[in-house]
């Protein structure tokens, strides 16, 4: 697995290798991009927790806040993120290897400014790609660390192994869960996966769909004792985000919440955790009295 990981870092310009391969392939590089993209892996045990939500909104409030985001699909064959961006690509990350498609074929300059490689939906989930394979993808992606500063790659769910080569190889891992049981047996799945078998240990937590802050320091707590517990890994929180019946109505228009309802709780919230990811600060949103009172009486949802 230590292999895979390496050349998946290699593939999305990673920090360590970048280095490397500078040296290597003596390409020129511009101030500013001289140690790559920071790649970031939204992940989770359970599926449908949140996780392309999260990514597609984080990027966006991160290209606000200046930075230049790629968004990866790397939940193959199930890509949503160009379904939550409204957005259609005509060719997806896997028909790189194709002769004569290069990185700009897949690559999609999305609404809301949102730049990303989809995963492709409706075909079939990639098995393990082959060595020549991986060095057709790596080379032909290797691009991707200079134009970002932040990589942010949606992945599948679950301890997949393409799930678990893609949040090894990034430099930081966000794990989302929500507070169900399940969620939470399932989150912990993964970390114990995560302390086994990374070699630098960067994981946090993301606690989606929380009533109040109560319940995501609850969860938080949960996790963090048994992780130091028995996996003797110590995690972070970087966030959560409230229950929101705007996450589901921007679902269902195709516009992310960040674009379509900038004031929401949950916008907020990403807002908040989008500056913690650049200046790690604590994230402090309340749902506020309007929010308490549009969650009690709000029918729609
Ligand atoms: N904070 C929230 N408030 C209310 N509903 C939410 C919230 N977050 C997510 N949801 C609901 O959960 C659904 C699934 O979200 P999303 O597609 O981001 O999950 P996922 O983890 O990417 O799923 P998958 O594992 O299938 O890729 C959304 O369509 C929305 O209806
Ligand atoms: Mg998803």
């Amino acid at each position: 697995m230590g292999d895979q990981a390496q050349s998946l870092r290699q593939l999305v310009g990673g920090k360590t290798e970048y280095s490397v391969s500078r040296s290597s392939d003596n390409i020129n590089l511009q101030s500013g991009s001289l140690l790559g993209a920071r790649v970031i892996a939204v992940t989770s045990g359970k599926g449908g927790v949140g996780k392309t939500n999260l990514t597609v909104n984080m990027a966006i409030a991160l290209g606000m806040a200046g930075q230049r985001v790629l968004v990866l699909d790397a939940d193959l064959g199930m890509a949503n993120v160009d379904v939550i961006l409204g957005s259609r690509s005509k060719k997806h990350l896997l028909n790189l290897l194709e002769d004569g498609v290069e990185l700009e074929d897949v690559l999609m300059y999305g609404p809301y400014g949102v730049n990303y490689i989809s995963g492709g939906s409706g075909i079939e989930k990639a098995a393990d790609f082959t060595y020549e394979e991986r060095q057709r993808l790596m080379q032909k992606l290797s691009r991707c660390g200079q134009l970002a500063d932040i990589i942010l790659i949606d992945t599948g769910a679950g301890l997949g192994k393409n799930v678990m080569d893609f949040i090894l190889a990034a430099d930081e891992v966000l794990l989302v869960t929500t507070p169900e049981p399940t969620a939470l047996t399932d989150a912990y799945a993964v970390m114990k996966a995560y302390s086994m078998y990374a070699t630098q240990q960067n994981l946090r937590l993301v606690v989606n769909r929380v009533y109040d802050e109560a319940e995501s320091r609850e969860v938080v707590a949960k996790l963090q004792q048994t992780s130091e517990r028995f996996l003797n890994m110590p995690i972070d929180c970087l966030g959560y985000i409230f229950e929101d019946s705007a996450v589901m109505r921007s679902v269902r228009r195709q516009t992310p919440f960040l674009a379509a309802q900038p004031g929401s709780v949950a916008a907020r919230c990403i807002q908040a955790m989008a500056n913690s990811v650049l200046y790690g600060s604590r994230m402090k949103v309340k749902r506020g009295w309007k929010g308490f009172l549009r969650q009690i009486f709000d029918f729609s949802r």
